[in-house]
């Protein structure tokens, strides 16, 4: 039987405290737990100046427009990430699920740690996964979603649980479709070989998502805080919702950390790890971090969409001789989380 990615997440048992997240609702001070003393270990790159951001923003594609393979290959070679436009989910879906995601984190702490992640499970409220690997606490709260949310949905709302289920369903199922689709665009503008690009745009038929939902409180003292440590994603590609609050920050060689802005109506897609290995180094894994914010709740909901834990990602022979050996996602997964950012030069050949 295929290895589903929740089996492949739930390999790495975790210590509690990389599983229960703050109550904010009772802190006022930044505690020592989650203030960051080396801000500049996390800010390398250079400060950059307004001009330069001008002319270096994320790109916005529209779907519907006829240069849109262009600009989308354009924009994973140069910054691996680019919000679009036109994407055909409903605005109706994606306030629903919002409005659910704020629900939910809006719950009393003592009742979300009912809904706590197991230290072997891959879903439910919890701390960013990446956190062992740093020795400061995030100010962030997560809950992740493989299919179905019904067990910890059920826990939180005994009696009204479906509402919140049937959101996340259908939100989910958008994604997927959207993924898709942009994934199929993405391999046209690699310019592989007609026949091999449709043999991997469907094997990917096959991908599944997990959905992160994630919560940034009010932040006292945030300069000194972190929200997201800068890190990949591991799968092929990332959709992001975020509601109106900036806090994305994508890292680009010679200009520093720059501000992935809201949108409205616009979804965030970044390529992951695995999308970097298939282009065989041609599209970039977008580093990106989150920054807290003093006033201001930032919800988002990131749909990550990759293949299922057997399936073997390689790059696409037409693109030359490869730079990174074949690996399963299960195998990369359990490398990553034991090498995180030193997990792609490990695959690297020759
Ligand atoms: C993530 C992530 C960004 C955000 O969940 O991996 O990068 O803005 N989220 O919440
Ligand atoms: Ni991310």
């Amino acid at each position: 039987m295929a290895t589903t990615l929740s089996e492949v997440y739930g390999d790495t048992p975790l210590q509690l405290k990389h599983i229960v997240p703050l109550d904010f609702d009772s802190i006022h001070d930044l505690p020592d737990s989650h203030v960051w003393t080396e801000p500049v270990d996390l800010l390398s790159g250079k400060r950059i100046c307004q001009s330069q951001m001008d002319e270096s923003n994320v790109p916005i594609v529209d779907l519907a427009a006829p240069n849109a393979l262009e600009l989308v290959g354009d924009a994973c070679r140069k910054w691996g990430m680019f919000q679009v436009m036109n994407h055909g989910v409903p605005s109706s879906s994606v306030g629903d699920a919002e409005s659910h995601v704020r629900r939910l984190f809006a719950l009393p702490a003592e009742q979300k740690l009912k809904a706590l992640r197991s230290p072997g499970g891959a879903t439910g409220y919890g701390v960013a996964r990446i956190s062992p690997f740093f020795s400061k606490l995030m100010w962030h709260e997560g809950f992740t979603i493989m299919g179905s949310a019904v067990e910890h949905a059920k826990v939180l709302w005994p009696q009204d649980y479906e509402e919140f289920c049937n959101a996340m369903e259908d939100y989910q199922k958008q994604m997927k479709s959207l993924a898709h689709k942009i994934l199929v665009l993405i391999l046209k503008s690699l310019e592989a070989k007609d026949q091999e690009t449709l043999v991997s745009a469907a094997s990917v038929h096959k991908s599944e998502g997990a959905l992160q939902l994630n919560s940034y409180p009010c932040c006292p003292n945030h300069n000194q805080a972190v929200g997201l440590a800068p890190h990949t994603d591991s799968l092929l590609l990332t959709i992001l919702h975020q509601n109106d609050t900036e806090g994305l920050q994508v890292f680009r060689e010679n200009s520093g950390w720059i501000t992935v802005p809201p949108v409205s109506e616009a979804l965030v897609v970044n390529i992951g790890d695995l999308l970097h290995i298939v282009s065989n180094g041609e599209f970039r894994t977008a580093y990106h971090r989150v920054v807290p914010n003093e006033t201001r709740h930032r919800f988002t909901m990131a749909f990550f969409y990759g293949p299922q834990g057997d399936s073997v990602v390689a790059p696409l022979s037409s693109l030359g001789s490869p730079r990174y050996r074949s690996v399963t996602v299960k195998e990369y997964l359990s490398i990553k989380n034991k090498h995180l950012e030193k997990a792609i030069p490990l695959l690297k050949t020759g």
